[in-house]
């Protein structure tokens, strides 16, 4: 296709402006051991893979010392690997062969909580001098009766109250996630200092910087008041249960998050030999919000890629054509101008695509993914349409959120279905693990859904998936101008051009039924469109000429076409 060459660009778009960053979860995507459990020597196994399908960047949920209770997000040693995912040797490996793949390498940061196994609140708990307020401790309230109390009525993210009574230090102290998992104190300069520490670490380790977790959750208000109630339900251990105003998206939040961009970029100017040094910011907050992280309204720069969750919190399975363009459109428009837009389609914490979609919905997802402007997210699996294992049974649900509700409700906030192996082959457990059991039950459909069977198809999501990635690499999709529309309720399109190139167009229906849609108006040029990527049921094939003036659109189809 005519386009522009890399030179014409190269200067004025940086490496993570429009990369696909592609999430790992290390747990469930290769074990080279045979104990069941994902592991680093299992990755760097499959960084090949990667490479091959066209992948230069990666996020990997966490691999630090752990004691497992919510499987990494409890850690207990920041710069120490997980034994059962490897060793620092290992690591380092996977550094290195990720850099001569050209993949570039994202750990995850979870600065507001570490595992109550770590020598930090062990410390605190004791009261060892340096570390009597690394973490939020409180007498509580010793009500009328003589009853101790918690000092709020703040509920846990993961069910029942945020506040544990510890025994030892005979104070409760603060965990907005499980009792396993208390919440350090960021109004302590020393707990800064720590974190920094632990940021330099793996920066001088050769990662490409962070996917900081929970970062909304890093501060709570000082005066430790109740919460107003939401009214959504009346059980009091819900986190619906209050409004969070006292103990999320706290003004605070952002000055940390300058600070780690300050950070970011004196290492990268520091270390210039290697490509810039980001953050990407999970925070399910609002629009105005996520929009200061990007920059504040004083032009202080924040966050590279502060997560948009729009196709996985406001777009579902039955959303219109108005819903899709609307959700697209207001984040470029609350977007600061000159950022990076950026579109998660799926991770560890959400269904996947063809479950919150249906199936027939994964290569028109993958369309919009990956032709939008900017950074794309895919969480493994999702190039292959894996699905949850939605009948994965109570005795083998791990997820402590699942456990925590127990047996009769644990199929409503189990994350379990989505963390299940990745489907590599049709061998045993999927080609993930020699092991008798895996530590999550591999999907049972991996039979005829697998890599090796959709490598060795026709057409498959995977060969969809690759296709779109090649296409990206077209200059038209890193710079190119954005407009898009409803054009019917049910079909929406948006087109991405440039002046003097031929311009890539993608037209979607999001309904169950067939849809018949005329473009010219659209296109307001009488030009012709050329099928570039069709999906895997699609009559219609790449190279293929297509009248716009009426284009039928099976049953959840996407095309992307070039304008010819
Ligand atoms: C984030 C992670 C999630 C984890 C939680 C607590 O939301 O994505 O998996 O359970 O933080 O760390």
């Amino acid at each position: 296709m005519a386009g522009l060459v890399k030179s014409d660009t190269e200067d004025f778009i940086d490496w993570w402006q429009h990369t696909v960053f592609y999430q790992i979860y290390p747990r469930s995507f290769m074990d080279s051991n045979g104990d069941g459990i994902g592991d680093l020597k299992g990755i760097t196994s499959k960084l090949r893979y990667l490479a091959d399908t066209g992948i230069t960047a990666t996020w990997l949920s966490p691999i630090f010392q752990s004691p497992m209770v919510d499987f990494g997000y409890d850690i207990s040693d920041y710069k120490a690997i997980q034994p059962e995912y490897g060793t620092m040797q290992d690591f380092e490996e996977l550094i290195d062969t990720a850099f001569e793949l050209g993949i570039k390498v994202v750990l995850d940061f979870v600065p507001n909580h570490s595992s109550d196994q770590h020598e930090w609140f062990k410390k605190s708990a004791a009261r060892e001098p340096g570390y009597e307020d690394f973490y939020v401790w409180h007498d509580g309230i010793v009500q009328e009766n003589g009853t101790r109390v918690p000092p709020n009525n703040w509920p846990s993210v993961f069910y029942g109250s945020a506040w544990e009574w510890h025994e030892g230090r005979e104070q409760y102290y603060l965990h907005q996630f499980t009792k396993e998992q208390p919440d350090l104190n960021y109004r302590n300069p020393k707990v800064v200092q720590a974190m920094d520490d632990v940021l330099l670490f793996w920066l001088n380790k050769g990662v490409a910087g962070f996917r900081i977790d929970a970062v909304n959750h890093l501060f709570e208000d000082e005066s430790l008041k109740d919460e107003p109630l939401s009214g959504k339900t009346g059980d009091s251990l819900s986190y619906d249960y209050t409004e969070h105003i006292y103990s999320r998206d706290l003004p605070e939040v952002l000055e940390m998050i300058h600070h780690w961009r300050q950070l970011l970029d004196d290492f990268s100017a520091k270390h210039p030999e290697r490509p810039t040094r980001i953050m990407m910011t999970e925070a399910y907050a609002g629009l105005t919000q996520l929009a200061d992280y990007y920059e504040d309204s004083n032009g202080v720069r924040g966050s590279h890629l502060p997560f948009n969750f729009h196709f996985i919190t406001d777009v579902k399975g039955d959303s219109d054509a108005r819903d899709y363009v609307y959700n697209v459109e207001k984040w470029l428009i609350y977007m600061p101008r000159g950022h990076a837009a950026n579109w998660v389609m799926g991770n560890h914490d959400n269904p996947r695509v063809a479950s919150r979609f249906g199936p027939a919905s994964v290569d028109a997802m993958n369309m919009l993914l990956l032709t939008l402007p900017g950074v794309a997210v895919t969480y493994n699996g999702e190039e292959l349409g894996m699905v949850d294992y939605r009948e994965l049974s109570w005795e083998d649900t791990v997820d402590p959120p699942a456990r925590n509700v127990g047996e009769e409700l644990y199929q409503e906030v189990s994350r379990d279905p989505v963390r299940t192996p990745f489907q590599w082959s049709s061998e045993t457990n999927a080609g993930f693990s020699t092991a008798t059991k895996t530590w999550l039950p591999v999907h049972p459909n991996y039979l005829e859904l697998n890599l090796e069977a959709q490598k060795a198809a026709n057409r498959s999501h995977y060969q969809v998936y690759k296709d779109l990635l090649e296409l990206r690499k077209s200059a038209i999709m890193r710079v190119g101008r954005f407009n898009i529309e409803p054009l019917t309720r049910w079909v929406f399109a948006f087109k991405r051009s440039y002046p003097n190139f031929e311009s890539i167009i993608t037209v979607i229906n999001v309904s169950d039924k067939e849809q018949l849609v005329d473009l010219s108006e659209f296109l307001s040029q009488p030009k012709k469109l050329v099928v570039e990527v069709s999906g895997v049921d699609s009559k219609y094939q790449p190279g293929q000429s297509l009248a716009a003036s009426a284009l039928l659109l099976a049953a959840r189809e996407g095309l992307v076409c070039r304008l010819v």
